[in-house]
């Protein structure tokens, strides 16, 4: 953070004033989160889901799906369905552990990110 001084020049001043409003505006953002997911809280907590995701949206392995563009109601469905174990087979034992720490908010911040991506 950009701290004010007696003497501060004026690209100092602007500096401080752009950071103060972008912090306010963060702020802001985030208290109108949601009863839906909020995609830029998605992104953030997205850094695991690239690995195999990918960092557009396009799974690394023709195994790993795509999730770029994907409806976020199904993804959410999905993700409550493997971590209670109901989604079985194919390559559900990989994405089990992955969903077994996510909260709803999680879930619906995540399938935010993904679902708006590639539009
Ligand atoms: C180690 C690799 C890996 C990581 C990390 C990973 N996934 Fe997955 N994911 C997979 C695989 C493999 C599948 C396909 C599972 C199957 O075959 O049932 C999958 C499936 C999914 C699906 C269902 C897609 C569909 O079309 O049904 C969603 C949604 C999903 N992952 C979201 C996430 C999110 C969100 C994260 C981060 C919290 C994440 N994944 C992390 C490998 C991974």
């Amino acid at each position: 953070m950009v701290r004010l001084e007696p003497g501060s020049t004026t690209s100092q001043v602007t500096i401080y004033m752009k950071t103060v409003l972008a912090v306010t505006f963060t702020l802001l953002a985030s208290s109108t989160a949601f009863a839906d997911g909020d995609a830029a809280a998605g992104k953030a907590k997205a850094a695991t889901c690239i690995a195999c995701h990918g960092a557009d949206g396009k799974g690394i392995a023709p195994t790993y799906p795509n999730l770029a563009g994907q409806n976020a109601p199904y993804m959410v469905a999905q993700l409550q369905a493997f971590k209670s174990g109901e989604r079985k087979g194919a390559q559900s034992a990989i994405m089990a552990p992955m969903a077994a720490g996510l909260s709803d908010q999680d879930m619906k911040d995540l399938s935010a990110f993904y679902s708006e991506m590639g539009k």
